[in-house]
């Protein structure tokens, strides 16, 4: 879903619908948001303390009372206007898939809400595959049954029957509204009996520290297929974005697993591993620390140095990146085992060019840092952090490597978005590539003809009335470092 470092910084709950709902999947097919409503409201009282079983990866935990009211007056609403789209079916894949309002969605999916959005996201669950492969016709049926039956009731009848069936039976009944009654019974249970199952389904509901676990295992089976294992994988991704999730993998053993992922001899296995682990590594100093205790850095260096496809690279240098900022200590060691020479080849390296500017960028990153610790307003933390950093030695290493000239070349790309990155870049190495600058004709030549490029850009940004628009900003930082190298 979320490509490289992206966070999914929402709240969700996730619930996995099981398959003994099938039994009454009628009602599930159609009050799929009712149940959520009823489930949310029997146990909002003590959702606090029971927040891990409603598995929400949660970011503030305070506001969860106020969030699900607000989401429950949104589900409500939504109910409204549902009815008349009654018959709109959802097509589960493999993949998380928004559920649209009014879509109905079968039994036995993981479904996701957000509390934040109300948006609903649903996949099939990750064994489906294997149910489906044994069994065609019936059972395979079972999973995706959709009751789309035109005859059944609508979510705003079901509710009133619902509201009945809490009353008490009344003496004074007519016999029609009796024999009514009577109907509905027959046909869905009441509602004591669908609280009762509400409970079992509540038990059921997985952590995602479970759910995790159950991920880890299946990627660690020996009997698992490479298919089963990347799938695994993927699933794990998802899940690992969350800072304690991600300390969850590494107390849950699944961080060394992923880290002798690299080393596989699929192609594959290195590439998802090495997707998973940047995702896990992604400002999260514990893990961290703890991946380059694992070997992580070396093995991903060693992804970087060798002959392998731009996909895996690309995940390879993807997690590098998210092991090396902000951890002194790893951009340390990363220059020891000759890192930045790696990186070097690859941004020489034919088949690669979709890697060029990452790694710049990664390259900026870390020089900036560097420069804003120092520039830090808390004297101690700056004091601290100064000391680890200053031992990284990572300007008079790229000045020697010849990067000042091979960045400055990439100012010919193509791309508006690739040269304002690398013009950052060129603009806070100035001052340490003067001398291989300052008597570049290749640069100075490149230099004017993006300034002509953009003046006439900038222009005609102007004449839309954009004052300081976009190409306006790329002119002004071909300019000052014009201005700088004379
Ligand atoms: C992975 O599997 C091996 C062998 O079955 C087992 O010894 C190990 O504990 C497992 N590791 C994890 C993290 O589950
Ligand atoms: C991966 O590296 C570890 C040591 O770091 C080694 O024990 C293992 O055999 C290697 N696996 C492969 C497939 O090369």
């Amino acid at each position: 879903m979320a490509d490289d470092g992206d966070c999914v910084g929402n709240l969700w709950v996730q619930l996995v619908a099981m398959p003994r709902i099938c039994f009454w999947s009628s009602i599930v097919t159609k009050l799929n948001l009712v149940i959520l409503l009823l489930f949310i409201t029997s146990f909002s009282s003590c959702l606090n303390d029971r927040v891990a079983e409603f598995a929400l990866t949660k970011k503030e935990e305070g506001d969860l009372k106020e969030q699900n009211k607000e989401e429950l007056e949104v589900i409500e609403e939504e109910e409204e206007v549902l009815d008349s789209e009654d018959l709109e079916v959802f097509y589960p894949t493999n993949q998380w898939q928004t559920v649209r309002p009014g879509q109905a969605i079968p039994a036995g999916l993981h479904v996701q809400l957000n509390l934040q959005t109300g948006e609903k996201l649903a996949k099939l669950p990750d064994d489906y595959k294997e149910k489906s492969d044994t069994k065609d016709s019936p059972t395979s049926k079972r999973l995706g049954q959709i009751d789309i039956d035109p005859n059944s009731f609508t979510t705003q009848e079901l509710k009133r029957a619902l509201a009945k069936m809490k009353e008490t039976t009344k003496a004074d009944d007519t016999p029609e509204e009796k024999a009514h009654r009577e109907d509905i019974r027959r046909r869905f249970r009441p509602i004591e009996k669908l609280k009762e199952e509400f409970r079992e389904l509540n038990l059921q509901l997985e952590t995602d520290l479970e759910i995790m676990l159950k991920l880890i295992n299946k990627f660690n089976n020996s009997a698992s297929t490479l298919e089963e294992k990347i799938t695994a994988l993927s699933d794990l991704e998802y899940y690992v974005h969350q800072v304690d999730n991600a300390k969850d993998l590494l107390s849950l053993g699944g961080l060394q697993l992923l880290i002798n992922g690299l080393n596989s001899s699929e192609p594959l296995m290195k590439e998802y591993a090495s997707f998973v682990l940047g995702a896990a590594l992604s400002s999260n100093p514990r893990v961290q620390v703890a991946a380059i205790q694992g070997g992580a850095l070396q093995k991903l260096l060693v992804i970087l140095a060798t002959d392998q496809s731009s996909a895996v690279k690309k995940k390879a240098l993807f997690a590098l990146s998210s092991m090396l900022r902000h951890f002194p200590y790893a951009q340390q060691q990363f220059l020891k085992l000759g890192g930045l020479q790696v990186l070097r080849n690859l941004c020489t390296e034919k088949g690669m060019e979709i890697l060029y500017i990452r790694t710049v960028t990664l390259l900026y990153d870390l020089v900036v840092e560097k420069q804003l610790i120092k520039n830090s307003d808390d004297k101690d933390e700056a004091h601290e952090k100064t000391q680890q950093y200053s031992q990284v030695n990572l300007m008079p290493a790229i000045v020697e490597q010849g990067w000042c000239t091979i960045i400055s070349n990439l100012l010919k790309t193509p791309e508006h978005d690739s040269r304002e990155k690398v013009l950052k870049t060129v603009h806070v190495l100035l001052a340490f590539c003067k001398d291989a600058y300052a008597g570049d004709p290749t640069l100075n030549h490149v230099l004017s003809l993006l300034r002509q490029e953009y003046e006439e850009l900038a222009e005609e940004e102007q004449k839309e009335g954009d004052e300081d628009g976009y190409f306006k900003e790329l002119l002004h930082s071909i300019n000052s470092i014009a201005q700088q190298l004379k």
